[in-house]
């Protein structure tokens, strides 16, 4: 997706640093407030433990070597090992809590988006991809934790630096240090300059870099139309262009990034001229010693460093700003579906559901289910059929309250289902999905996901009732078989069978069966029948089929089409209606025999009377 790619990179380069995303940066450091300021400390010794050697330096050229004198070069020798040891600690101290810091800081992170990511609601999930967006939050919480920690320490270590220089100047020569502060706004105003070029033309590069990433991507997944409609010169043109432009602008940012470092060189070799000449000249008058030029000349060069770096660093939080407002931009994601702030706890939803009046879209409006109405009794058996994207899924998902109807209501017990909190209700429906899901571990621990305090007699139990038990025994470890990520080493029957099982074992209140489309042999097809009618006895059940043959015993069969009831009543009654589910169910078993004898079967209805 080169477009995406692109647009990242706007943002990573737009990013400007707000109050209010700054002050957000730093609440995520404030519960490790302790470690930070013992990192700040840490870091500002290192940094002006430099200046001090420096100093010491002078003093050894100055007094020991000048006056050559072995008890002031000992003494001189002595301060610069003890120092030395003493900045091994602090160092030692920065590098461990740098470490530490940054892991809490992205523990935090972490957690805070995981929590949130879980309460979401499944419409955010349907609207952005899910596979980038995990990929940006992995990358983007490091990035943050490393703006608070080596990017503070950049920083922090840079602006101590300039800070000791200045002072140390000042104090061995003062008229000289204002000559050398002098070259400080030049030498920002080149960096800056430089850095903005710099910036723009990477900018560029990276921008054709992303669309020679999309031109291969297209050209290589449609090489068969490429090849077919003779394509390739004027693909090798148009790809040529956009090298082109990458070429160019890479050479441009290449150029100015070698003219940076030379440029920056020459100015400061204006200011260390200045000191050498001056200090020179006053060396004559004893007013400036070799030790003073000595210390000027490292002095500067302290302070020149940070400004040199200032682009790299500029740039790495810029990155780092971009990343932190994705994460709060997806932190500030409301659910769509949550609990209302006085919501009760249903205790039960075994009494009526009522679908009043209800309307529904998932997005752009576009109508799934228009004037629903549907009354459920306790204890009975809703199946419900249609054709493919009649809305069947989309009716459990809001009798699930995975969304809330956007015009009407949902009554459990008379009362409207958004005055209950969403736990008790998700803690109450077993549901078997389309898609049957399992998580990557043993077959024990899937079936025992939602009730982590059953027994491994409890979880045979409920795999027995499913109709699992047998088959899971014929896998080498049984029960603790490894079901693979995303249960990808069974088949969807076995899958269903499993999820099955672990609908029995939570002992629901009402009980959903959403079919696989997908064809499952006849065994499994009976298994599975059996397993849901053993759960289906005295719950509420909703059961969406696409075999009909499975729901032949319902209490009552809604046909659903276009978001709407076309028909309803028990499997007699709407055979002999002849209406909609006649005709499904006429085509569906002229298929099977179809399938069955390999024949074709005649257009008629009577063979099933
Ligand atoms: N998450 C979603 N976002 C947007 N539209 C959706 C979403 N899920 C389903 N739809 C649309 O809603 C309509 C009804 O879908 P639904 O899944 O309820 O059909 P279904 O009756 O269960 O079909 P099937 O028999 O194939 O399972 C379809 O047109 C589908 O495109
Ligand atoms: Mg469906």
């Amino acid at each position: 997706m080169p477009d995406d790619l692109i647009e990242l990179e706007e943002e990573e380069h737009t990013s400007q640093l707000t109050t209010p995303t700054f002050r957000r940066i730093l609440g995520l450091v404030k519960p490790h407030w302790r470690w930070m300021a013992g990192f700040l400390v840490a870091i500002t010794f290192t940094a002006s433990l430099d200046a001090m050697f420096t100093y010491i330096n002078k003093n050894m050229i100055d007094q020991g070597i000048a006056q050559k004198s072995i008890p002031i070069l000992i003494k001189y020798a002595s301060y610069y090992g003890g120092l030395q040891v003493v900045q091994a600690v602090t160092v030692f101290i920065f590098i461990y809590l740098v470490g530490i810091l940054g892991e809490r800081i992205q523990y935090d992170i972490r957690r805070a988006l995981f929590n949130h990511l879980q309460d979401l609601s499944l419409s955010y999930y349907s609207q952005n991809a899910v596979g980038r967006l995990m990929a940006r939050v992995t990358s983007d919480s490091g990035r943050i934790s490393s703006l608070m920690t080596w990017g503070t320490l950049d920083v922090t270590w840079a602006i101590v630096s300039i800070i000791t220089s200045v002072i140390f100047m000042m104090i061995l020569n003062w008229k000289l240090a204002l000559i050398v502060f002098a070259i400080i706004p030049i030498l920002l105003a080149i960096a800056i300059n430089f850095r903005k070029k710099i910036l723009v033309e990477f900018r560029k590069s990276r921008r054709a870099n992303s669309k020679i990433t999309g031109e291969y991507n297209q050209s290589i997944q449609g090489v068969r139309v490429v090849k077919a409609l003779g394509r390739e010169d004027e693909n090798l043109r148009e790809f040529s262009v956009i090298t082109d432009d990458m070429f160019k602008a890479s050479y441009r940012a290449a150029w100015l990034s070698a003219l940076f470092l030379p440029t920056v060189q020459i100015v400061t070799a204006f200011a260390l001229g200045a000191i050498v000449w001056y200090g020179g000249l006053q060396s004559v008058t004893a007013r400036f010693s070799v030790g003073d030029i000595q210390a000027f000349v490292s002095y500067l060069t302290f302070m020149i460093w940070p400004v040199q770096d200032l682009a790299r660093v500029y740039a790495d939080i810029q990155n780092s700003i971009a990343s932190a407002e994705r994460i709060f931009k997806l932190l500030d994601t409301i659910p769509e579906v949550q609990n209302l702030s006085d919501a009760i706890d249903a205790e039960t939803i075994q009494g009526a559901i009522e679908f009043d009046h209800v309307h529904f879209y998932y997005e752009d409006r576009k109508p799934i289910l228009t004037d629903f109405t549907l009354k459920v009794k306790p204890g009975e058996t809703i199946a419900l059929v249609g054709p493919t994207g009649g809305g069947k899924t989309t009716i459990v998902n809001l009798l699930c309250r995975f969304y809330e109807p956007k015009e009407g209501l949902i009554r459990i017990n008379g009362r409207n289902y958004t005055d209950y909190t969403l736990q008790s209700i998700h803690s109450r429906v077993g549901i078997v999905l389309q898609t049957p899901h399992l998580f990557s571990g043993s077959i024990r621990e899937n079936i025992r996901y939602g009730q982590l305090d059953a027994s491994n007699n409890d979880v045979e139990a409920a795999a027995k009732i499913a109709g699992a038990h047998d088959f899971i025994l014929t896998f080498e470890k049984g029960y603790d078989q490894n079901v693979g990520e995303g249960g990808n080493l069974l088949s969807v029957g076995q899958k269903q069978l499993i999820s099955l099982a672990r609908a029995v074992l939570s002992k629901p209140e009402i009980f959903i069966m959403d079919e696989a489309t997908s064809s499952v042999d006849t065994l499994t097809e009976a298994l599975i029948q059996r397993g849901m009618e053993a759960l289906m006895a005295g719950r509420t059940s909703f059961v969406i089929a696409h075999r009909l043959s499975t729901i032949r015993r319902a209490d009552r069969i809604v046909v659903i089409q276009d978001g709407q009831i076309a028909e309803m009543g028990t499997h007699a009654e709407l055979l002999k209606r002849r209406g909609h589910y006649y005709r499904l169910y006429t085509q569906q078993f002229k298929f099977e025999k179809e399938q069955a004898y390999d024949v074709a079967v005649p257009d008629t209805a009577s063979v099933i009377k």
